[in-house]
């Protein structure tokens, strides 16, 4: 067989052929569906004569093709490989093809599948060509009008894109129902779902008065985990009209849910489909964490109806052109409905750790990759995270009203439209007066980049200069990088605490500035400080960048208390905790006695005693670096001695302060009934971070107050963390039963046994990996449900490292076995639970060793085109 061959954008050309429009009818059946197609098409007026049709298809049983009535003998036309040529076209023509899929063989879950009972469809990006022979690209728009046909018994819910304009019965216990789509959209916004489904209804009124019918479509036992996700939608709904000006266009809006996808949601025309995971939300089953997760979800699929339905990508390069945006709204949405400033930690504690990794390793690639092999691969943090990291330096850049504008004229130029990243950016420019260009590297440049500052106090001339270096650490495929711009946003401290104003040049004074990094190196000066001052630098994370500057741990404590900046105070707790882990981790190196820094129990103890004016925040300010997060600042990465000092310093801390954690835990306990609000959240939040430590002195009572958490059983994000506690303490006779209790409980509801398989492979003891095995024969475990897989492999490869990273190698080989399996099953799953084996880079010799022979074992097999893309990329 041929190597798959990458595609370049410097290749792109424009389609030849127009789609005036699309009619489709599918008689379904699991094993034999029959997918007609009528495609009106029509010659680009600037495309040749001669041009041929291309059309693409993947795994269809063609029964009939014809032009315009006439079927076509099988030397008018050519199949190689996904490609499908005529190469003589009328100018206007209708292209009749008849084909036959089998949906209940599909496990990739891309194209018509069936979950459980229903049978549904994920097509972004290439899946429609598993459905029928199409110009499947998302430059070519069409209105579509579908019909479905089905079992009246079996199928009793037909639903596809648009309004329903006709339903009827047929012969032999079948009917139909045939849905018409006005608004133009390419095949990856295409969607169908049959089956037995129960429906929610709601409504919403839009700002210009027209009425919305909200449906949403779930099986039967589910119906009591609806209510959050149908309000999220119309929280979701208003903002978009307040923040952006966005009304819905459609008269019905609909969201189903299904057990088996690939990702969380996707946002079809009119038709969202959403992983259950990501929208079933009910207090008895599902965490905090969770409901705020599906609000985000639910909210980030309906903005996607303008901010990539209504305008769309030219091409998969442009991905990050919907999702960055798609992302940036989401976010900012929730930050509204939440808590602020955790939403920001929250993001950025993603993105440092796990997007920064993903930048640093063999894949990394730039926002806008300029070439791929299998363009799945690349719905990754970077084109999500990075992508909205950059469209919030654009906005801050011009500030919130320019953008509001820039925005407005982007969706009212480009509507109905296929575009470019350049397009969105130049929309930008254009209301700011600014020049973008040099910003634009953002796009095409991959890699963290590097800050380097320095500061300078000159105390006779009553100056403070800071020098700050940039510079982007070569990526595969770009070893020589440019300088980007960069907005720092920065302040000065006194040493009382209060914030400096500060004077640049041709700017009113404030306490807070904005510095334009654009070249290598640049220094400012900042004129009439008194006494040597504490930089605040890169507030409210001002650019995606690693951030270095030598504070010194009393200085981190000083911004920890005073800073102005909510983000800088936890991020200087985090850099105080940072340096003093890092610090017992050379002791252990050592083979010294750990010794945690005072000066951090002091800072703690400082937060725990403060009135507690932002609970939410604080909560995250207790919590530690993670181990992900710690193993991002070495060079090689040593995993026992992170999860060691870690360890050792929760110890620590957990001795010195316990009176206060105690009185912590106690102060917030709740006393309403549970509620998903932003002052509930940080209270359990508070609460449970204080049991953590508690039990961390080994103190037996405390067990004994999770277990008493536990079994008071009154909501999900409780009874989770107490579960979490027991299961990963030492006592068996405590983790055992509640492992056994809660496992009996929730034995009929997947997506809770996915947390109790979640909280098991997480056990640091080393039995965690033998549990991991153990439960992969468990009858809830699923090799072809992607939701287990994330629960059990997953959780473990990401959240465990100490034991995936076993020195006999026994985790690689586990992942290594698990991605195999899943290379025949679902290359889009394998090609991404395969990450944490392509980072062998990182570690000691020994362990890269294992690694890499893990991935040279995955190499040998037969690969599918996603595993061959990150495999070769790993091996490089
Ligand atoms: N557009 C969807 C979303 O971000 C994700 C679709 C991902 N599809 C895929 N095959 N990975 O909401
Ligand atoms: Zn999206």
């Amino acid at each position: 067989m041929a190597e798959p061959q990458a595609i370049y954008l410097h290749d792109y050309q424009p389609p030849a052929y127009r789609l005036e429009r699309t009619e489709l009818t599918f008689d379904l059946n699991e094993k034999a569906t029959r997918v007609r197609a009528r495609l009106h098409l029509q010659r680009h007026p600037e495309a040749e004569a001669q041009a041929p049709l291309v059309l693409w298809g993947c795994e269809l049983g063609l029964e009939r093709i014809a032009i315009d009535g006439q079927p076509l003998l099988e030397s008018e036309y050519r199949i190689e490989g996904e490609t499908l040529t005529v190469e003589r076209v009328p100018e206007r023509f209708l292209l009749d093809t008849e084909v036959v899929i089998e949906p209940a063989a599909n496990t990739a879950l891309e194209g018509l599948y069936v979950s459980g009972p229903i049978f549904c469809t994920q097509c972004e990006p290439e899946g429609f060509r598993r459905i029928t022979w199409y110009p499947d690209r998302p430059d070519v728009l069409a209105p579509f009008t579908t019909t479905v046909i089905g079992d009246r018994d079996r199928e009793p819910v037909l639903l596809s894109n648009g309004n329903p304009v006709e339903r009827g019965e047929l012969p032999g216990n079948r009917h139909f129902v045939s849905w018409q789509d006005p608004h133009p959209k390419p095949a990856y916004l295409f969607a169908l779902v049959a089956g037995k489904l129960d429906c929610v209804r709601d409504s919403f009124t839009t700002a210009s008065g027209r009425e919305v019918a909200l449906e949403l479509w779930v099986e039967e036992e589910n119906l009591h985990k609806t209510e959050w996700a149908m309000a999220s939608l119309k929280r979701a709904m208003r903002w978009d009209e307040q923040s952006y000006g966005r009304e819905y266009d459609l008269d019905l809006f609909m969201i189903v849910a299904v057990n088996d996808f690939n990702m969380g949601a996707m946002e079809n025309k009119g038709l969202n489909i959403f992983n259950s995971a990501a929208v079933l939300a009910n207090p008895q089953t599902t965490t905090d964490a969770a409901f705020q997760r599906i609000e985000g979800i639910v909210a980030h699929e309906y903005f996607h109806n303008w901010s990539g339905n209504r305008v769309t990508c030219r091409d998969w390069f442009q991905l990050a052109l919907k999702e960055g945006f798609t992302v940036f709204r989401d976010q900012t949405f929730s930050a509204d409905t939440n808590s602020a400033p955790v939403k920001r930690i929250e993001d950025v504690a993603l993105l440092r750790t796990l997007q920064f990794a993903e930048d640093a390793g063999p894949t990394a690639h730039p926002v806008r990759p300029d070439h791929f092999i299998e363009i799945s691969n690349f719905y990754t943090l970077t084109i999500y995270e990075k992508g909205a990291e950059i469209v919030r330096m654009l906005r801050n850049l011009i500030g919130a009203e320019t953008f509001r504008r820039g925005s407005d004229r982007y969706f009212e130029r480009f509507d109905g439209q296929a575009v470019r990243v350049e397009d969105f950016v130049d929309v930008m420019a254009e209301v700011s007066g600014l020049d973008l260009g040099l910003f634009m590297r953002w796009y095409s440049q991959a890699g963290t980049p590097q800050l380097d500052c320095r500061g300078e106090y000159d105390e006779a001339g009553q100056r403070f200069t800071l020098t700050v270096r940039q510079h982007t650490p070569p990526t595969p495929g770009q070893p020589d990088k440019l300088p980007l711009h960069i907005p720092l946003r920065m302040g000065l401290l006194g040493d009382d605490g209060t914030p400096l104003t500060l004077s640049v040049d041709g700017e009113t004074p404030g306490t807070d500035t904005v510095l334009h990094l654009t070249e290598a190196e640049q220094q400012w000066t900042f004129e009439g400080i008194e006494r040597a001052p504490v930089p605040s630098l890169l507030r409210g994370f001002s650019a995606p960048v690693r951030l270095d500057y030598p504070w010194s741990r009393d200085e981190l404590a000083h911004l920890m208390r005073f800073d102005e900046d909510g983000f800088n105070r936890w991020d200087a707790t985090q850099r105080l905790a940072l340096t003093a882990i890092e610090e017992m981790m050379t002791a252990h190196a050592a083979g010294e006695t750990m010794h945690l820094d005072a000066r951090l129990i002091d800072a703690f103890r400082y937060l725990l005693n403060q009135p507690a004016d932002d609970r939410a925040v604080l909560a995250e300010m207790l919590r530690l670096p993670s181990e992900a997060w710690i193993a991002e600042q070495q060079s090689q990465v040593d995993v026992d001695a992170i999860h060691a000092a870690r360890r050792a310093a929760i110890e620590q801390l957990a001795d010195s302060l316990y009176a206060d954690f105690e009185r912590v835990y106690h102060a917030n306990q709740s006393t309403a009934g549970y509620a998903p609000t932003p002052e509930q959240i940080a209270a359990r939040s508070l609460k449970n971070i204080a049991l953590s430590y508690l039990t961390a002195s080994g103190e037996p009572e405390t067990l004994a107050m999770a277990k008493a958490q536990f079994e008071a059983d009154d909501n999900m994000t409780d009874v989770r963390a107490a579960l979490t506690l027991l299961a990963h303490s030492d006592r068996a006779d405590l983790g055992d039963p509640a492992i056994r209790a809660f496992g009996e409980r929730w034995s009929h509801d997947a997506l809770v046994m996915d947390q109790w398989f979640a909280t098991q492979v997480t056990r640091p003891q080393p039995d965690a990996l033998e549990r991991v095995r153990f439960l992969m024969q468990h009858p809830a475990f699923s090799i072809k449900n992607p939701n287990r897989v994330r629960a059990l492999i997953g959780t473990f490869t990401r959240d465990n490292r100490v034991n995936f990273h076993r020195r006999d190698g026994a985790g690689y080989r586990l992942l290594a076995d698990v991605v195999i399996e899943l290379n025949r099953l679902n290359p889009e799953i394998a090609a991404r639970m395969i990450a944490p084996l392509t980072r062998f880079r990182r570690f000691d010799e020994a362990r890269a060793a294992l690694m890499r022979g893990e991935l040279e074992r995955i190499r040998a097999e037969k690969l599918s085109r996603n595993l061959h893309e990150v495999v070769e990329k790993a091996l490089a």
